[in-house]
């Protein structure tokens, strides 16, 4: 059977969640010489993504092996080249964990047919767990959660993330971010991306933008936000959110202006983005 009831499913996935959690935490503050490794220039990868990345991986293949996983360190893994997706982030937020920061999570989504179905965001640290199903809402906890009332950037809190790994990008986003600054009340970079779209479909952020995020970054959260009422598109406005990596997002009027700060600025960003 690919799929069980949807709620047995949800509840399969978060438990799957939940073990990647509790591998991160047996490394967490706990990091020996030599547990760290610069994958590139600034992108880490410890034992502990690792560790998360192989208890999910081999529990969808015990439990579900007629489904498929993308993860970011390992690639592709499972028997069949169909079927369900998950889409899978071990660590989100590794930089943060490496310095004993405690805003990191485990995300999986669970895509058919490219449409992410299902989306579990776990912070082990709070005991914090994100929960949406397509159709059936998103949920904070176990209580279901809303985007945030806010109709523009006046008086938004806002999340962003660095393009830390795409230089080219860096002044095209300063000038999208000094814009959005002097619009909004203020923003944060708190630095796990998947954290900042759950704490969007939550509320708490009224928005969010990043460039060059990866499908494991925004798989579940995308489909939090969605689920929480709120509205979520590529930085052209978009849905090909998992390919392009570039996202904006929040209630739809907060997403209307970030959107329209952004396209300000759309020829340098998109050149920039052609370049190497
Ligand atoms: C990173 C975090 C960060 C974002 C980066 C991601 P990682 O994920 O989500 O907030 O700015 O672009 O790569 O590498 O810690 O899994
Ligand atoms: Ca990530
Ligand atoms: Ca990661």
């Amino acid at each position: 059977m690919l799929f069980p009831d949807p709620d047995d499913f949800l509840a399969e996935v978060e438990a799957i969640a939940r073990l990647g959690g509790q591998q991160l935490m047996t490394h967490w503050r706990n990091l020996k010489p030599g547990e760290v490794n610069e994958k590139a220039r600034n992108d880490f990868v410890s034992v502990a993504d690792f560790a998360s990345e192989k208890v999910i991986i081999d529990a969808v293949a015990e439990r579900f092996p007629d489904h498929r996983v993308l993860s970011e360190e390992a690639g592709w893994s499972g028997r069949t080249r169909t079927g369900p997706t998950w889409i899978v982030d071990p660590l989100d937020g590794t930089t943060n964990f490496v310095h004993g920061i405690p805003q990191f999570a485990v995300s999986i989504g669970v895509a058919v047919d490219d449409r992410v179905e299902y989306g579990v965001i776990f912070d082990p640290c709070r005991n914090d767990v994100f929960t949406a199903a397509r159709g059936r809402g998103a949920n904070w906890n176990g209580s279901p959660c809303r985007v945030s009332e806010r109709e523009g950037l006046e008086g938004a809190l806002l999340a962003t993330g660095f393009p830390f790994k795409a230089h080219r990008l860096l002044d095209p986003y300063l000038a999208i971010f000094r814009d959005v600054f002097l619009s909004c009340k203020a923003i944060r970079r708190p630095g796990a991306a998947a954290l900042d779209l759950a704490y969007t479909a939550c509320g708490l952020f009224d928005g969010f933008f990043e460039f060059q995020l990866s499908a494991w970054d925004v798989a579940a959260g995308s489909l939090l936000v969605e689920e929480a009422g709120g509205v979520i598109s590529t930085m052209d406005g978009g849905t090909d959110i998992l390919d392009t990596g570039n996202v904006v997002c929040g209630p739809e009027g907060v997403h209307r202006e970030l959107l329209a700060a952004i396209e300000t600025h759309g020829e340098a960003w998109r050149t920039a983005l052609t370049l190497e």
